[in-house]
């Protein structure tokens, strides 16, 4: 079985992606990850993010592994460095570039032949998993996003304001949506789920119902 969850920044994605993977016993590949790591590799080794070749050649040398909750990029453990902000902005800059994608997506579609997959991103169910059994489409109104990024923040002591957080959640929602290569869209044989004012449970709990219909 594969599942292909789409949204913006902040929807519940991974969260529910996670889940869903538990209870039937699937594997999760969350592919903003990797886009993520390309980001942070680029920041590390003092890449200029205007220079689309460095970016190229650097996405590349790029060995991602995941070790359940754990990421590793080249052998090094990237779990909590690739979710600053510093590498959140950056990472559109490096996912609307046409062979970082390709080099993803193969990688994605390669570890989807041999798994049964819930995979969470933006271009999952248009162009990772176009045959998906199930694709989601999870959104949320920008404010209650950016209210559960501000939650998550503070968790780890990051000092950010809601209207910052909001409007940087637009910009990369923006940018993922009018890219040309992969961007944004909700699929029209995607299910969608509004997800302001519902709990983790309460979507899961759709989603299952969706899943396990189908199934009978
Ligand atoms: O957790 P959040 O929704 O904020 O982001 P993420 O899923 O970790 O993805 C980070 C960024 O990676 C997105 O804003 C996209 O620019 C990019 N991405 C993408 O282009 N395609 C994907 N399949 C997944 C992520
Ligand atoms: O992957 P994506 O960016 O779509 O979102 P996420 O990282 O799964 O969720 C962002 C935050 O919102 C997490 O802290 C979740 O626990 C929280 N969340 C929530 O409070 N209620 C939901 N219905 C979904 C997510």
């Amino acid at each position: 079985m594969q599942v292909a969850i789409d949204g913006p920044a902040g929807a519940g994605k991974s969260t529910i992606a996670k889940k869903l993977a538990a209870v039937y016993g699937m594997t999760y590949l969350d592919t903003g990850a990797m886009y993520r790591c390309i980001a942070h590799c680029v920041l590390n080794q003092g890449g200029n993010f205007e220079n689309t070749d460095d970016i190229i050649r650097i996405a590349e040398k790029a060995a991602i592994t995941f070790d359940g909750d754990r990421v590793f990029c080249n052998n090094k453990e990237v779990t909590e460095e690739i979710r600053t902000p510093l590498v959140s902005r950056h990472t559109s800059d490096v996912a609307c570039i046409r062979e970082v994608r390709e080099l993803l997506v193969r990688q994605q579609k390669a570890y989807a032949k041999d798994h049964a997959v819930v995979m969470d991103g933006r271009d999952i169910g248009s162009v990772v998993l176009p045959d998906a059994d199930f694709k989601f489409f999870l959104d949320a109104d920008v404010l209650e996003r950016a209210r559960r990024r501000k939650k998550e923040l503070d968790e780890r002591g990051i000092v950010k304001s809601l209207e910052k957080i909001a409007q940087e959640i637009n910009q990369r929602d923006d940018n993922d949506r009018n890219r040309e290569e992969g961007p944004l869209i909700q699929m029209a044989d995607a299910i969608v789920i509004d997800t302001t004012g519902k709990s983790i449970e309460q979507v899961c709990d759709a989603m299952r119902k969706y899943i396990d219909g189908a199934k009978a």
